[in-house]
């Protein structure tokens, strides 16, 4: 999971509040990470768990009121946070490219898809020479088009010369996600932060999203930070999950055994609330309770008020994150046995 040799991007201790009237909501607490060049990372969580609060700090875009209070994130060793205004613009879309949650308010309605994607190539100016006099600026406009074209056709867009000029409401919902994919890879980034890319698709668009974005990696090599709420999707697509509760990882490991051995109460939560083919609707069992309010996080484990192994002690003070096995850290101060006990199910132990 680790690998330092070859890191791209290294949180170090990120914190992210939302101050706001009832209080600070403390969206991201004391985060770390690290990604690999190539690697494949997802975090995972239910609603209001911070997910899209720490890829949109990585690129300096802090829904208002948003701000970091506290942290490093290292990208190719430079801080993002100490970037000047103008240099985090040209790192944005060119060397770390973002798919956002929602891909119809990320593609301007008014304007055609092609030439939306030709705007990236344009700004960041990839063929160099920004106001070119005529006709040579018909000659830059005629090769960002041509790059334009085969991202379009890299994605798995049909007939890409046909949909240049189209808008995105004559796109269906997959062919936007592709044409949101071409958009945040024209320009070649190392990096790629996807936040829930497949959730508002059908399960087959969505695996074919999953495969092209697996294709990318392999490739052109670019390194991608997903979000999902989904652990399935998770483990299909990448090698490390770290899954988020309440602005704080409690589980990081290789994604097999965070699925297959799960250390966190949560993270087994997560795995038993997901349905399953030829399950009835009554085998699916909800994690019990609710997301705490991040403005009154209790002192101790965030997650102890919905944990069936709670104890006093899970109470009283921050747990840190624990290595329990090669490469697996986990937030819980359970003992190993109680956790990993294989008659343990969370049939056995939810109070339902
Ligand atoms: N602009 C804002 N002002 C105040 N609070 C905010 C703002 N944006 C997010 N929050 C709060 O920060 C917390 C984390 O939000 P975030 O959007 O990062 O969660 P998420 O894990 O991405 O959720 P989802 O899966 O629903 O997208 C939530 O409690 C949310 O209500
Ligand atoms: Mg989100």
């Amino acid at each position: 999971m680790i690998n330092t040799n070859n890191t791209l991007l290294e949180i170090r201790n990120l914190s992210v509040t939302y101050p706001t009237r009832r209080g600070e909501v403390k969206a991201v607490e004391n985060l770390s990470l690290t990604v690999p060049a190539g690697g494949r990372l997802c975090l995972v969580g239910e609603s209001g768990c911070g997910k899209s609060t720490v890829l949109h700090a990585i690129l300096r875009l802090l829904r208002p009121p948003g701000r970091i209070t506290n942290g490093e994130l290292l990208f190719r060793g430079r801080d993002l946070r100490k970037l000047r205004a103008k240099e985090i613009q040209g790192v944005r879309g060119k060397e770390i490219s973002m798919i956002f949650q929602d891909p119809l308010t990320t593609l301007n309605p008014v304007f055609p898809v092609g030439e939306q994607i030709r705007e990236s190539l344009r700004l960041h100016q990839i063929i160099p020479g920004l106001s070119l006099p005529w006709p040579l600026d018909i000659i830059r406009r005629k090769q960002e088009k041509e790059i334009v074209l085969k991202a379009m056709q890299e994605v798995g867009i049909p007939s890409p010369m046909d949909r240049y000029s189209i808008y995105p409401h004559q796109f269906s919902g997959g062919m936007q996600q592709r044409a949101l994919i071409a958009l945040a890879l024209v320009c070649g980034p190392a990096l790629l932060l996807a936040d829930e890319p497949t959730t508002s698709l059908d399960v087959t668009i969505q695996a074919q999203i999953l495969d092209l974005m697996l294709k990318i990696n392999q490739d052109h090599n670019t390194t991608i930070v997903m979000v999902t709420h989904d652990l399935g999707v998770a483990a299909e697509f990448c090698d490390t999950i770290a899954v988020m509760y309440a602005g704080r990882i409690v589980e990081i490991g290789p994604a097999e055994t965070i699925v297959i051995h799960p250390h966190h109460p949560y993270t087994r939560g997560l795995l038993t609330c997901r349905p399953h083919i030829g399950e009835k609707a009554q085998q699916v069992k909800p994690i019990e309770g609710n997301v705490p309010d991040l403005t009154h996080l209790p002192p101790g484990c965030a997650f102890a008020p919905r944990c069936p192994l709670a104890q006093t002690v899970c109470e009283q003070g921050p747990v840190p994150l624990i290595q329990v096995e090669k490469n697996v850290l986990t937030r819980c101060l359970q003992p190993v046995d109680n956790r990993r006990d294989p008659s343990w199910t969370w049939d056995q132990i939810v109070r339902i």
